[in-house]
């Protein structure tokens, strides 16, 4: 561990505020909230957006390129599409100045629910533990229609179709960014089948879906992946997708497998 480094002087930051130093070689992003600062790589572990430009809330700092949120007390990573904490450095005011100390480690490599706790910066007050994921607001997408596209391969091994043969085959959709499909990661709220009245001996099904995020770059795929395989079985007459943002996804949806191909433990 190095030493501290005077990175600013105190009042120079806007509270909140945020801005990049430089620690040691290494873009720092260093925050100001109710007299208190925190230090984390500006690096999100996504896809490395830079922290320090995302909109503050609170204690909550959102990446600005697909909107996963972080602790800015511990560097856990909140929401998706960010899964794994980025690194939190020690911070104490001195002598009229912010100081700096970077930490080694591997918050950015260490799973959500392993992040680091913040020490406290020296003088400064402690920062409570982060807050439960944050909810995202109630939003509901309209549906989608049955497309009719080419059969997905495992289809007809399914078996008869019922809800739990559906979720089966929602298996085979993955989340693009994540490579978890979306039934492991928690995304289906429900499945709904009704007789079609256009269709006799074959079913409407519908499917309540949720995002990640309200934001999700991968969502329109994820809706015409989910359409497209559940069409292909033999008994489907249409399918409608419904996306739901009520209750809001979190981690704690995802199974123990979707966990370990996470790597969270
Ligand atoms: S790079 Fe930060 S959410 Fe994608």
């Amino acid at each position: 561990m190095g030493d501290f480094v005077r990175v600013a002087t105190v009042g120079e930051l806007s509270d909140p505020g945020s801005t990049v130093v430089e620690v040691d070689g290494d873009l720092i992003a260093l925050f100001h909230v109710e007299g208190v600062y925190y230090a984390l790589d500006d690096v999100c572990t996504h896809d490395g957006g830079p922290l320090a430009s995302g909109e503050l809330t609170g204690h909550k700092v959102a990446c600005p390129r697909h909107g996963a949120k972080f602790d800015i007390r511990t560097g856990a990573a909140l929401s998706m599409p960010a899964v794994r904490a980025t690194r939190a450095h020690d911070v104490k005011v001195e002598n009229g100045g912010v100081w700096v100390r970077l930490r080694s480690g591997h918050g950015v490599d260490g799973p959500v629910a392993q992040s680091p706790v913040a020490k406290p910066a020296t003088g400064l007050p402690i920062a409570p533990p982060p807050a439960a994921v944050p909810a995202s607001s109630g939003v509901v997408a309209v549906p989608a229609s049955n497309e009719g596209s080419a059969a997905a391969p495992s289809a007809a091994a399914a078996g008869a179709l019922c809800e739990d043969s559906v979720r089966e085959l929602l298996k085979q959709v993955k989340d693009p960014e994540l490579f978890v499909n979306i039934v492991d990661l928690g995304l289906i709220y429900g499945v709904t089948l009704t007789p079609s009245t256009e269709t006799p001996g074959k079913q409407q099904v519908s499917v309540d879906m949720t995002m990640t995020s309200p934001a999700c770059p991968a969502g329109p795929q994820l809706i015409g992946d989910t359409k497209r395989t559940v069409a292909a079985h033999p008994e489907v007459a249409g399918v409608e997708v419904r996306i739901v943002m009520e209750p809001p996804w979190t981690p704690d949806r995802m199974t123990d497998d979707a966990r370990d191909q996470l790597g969270i433990f």
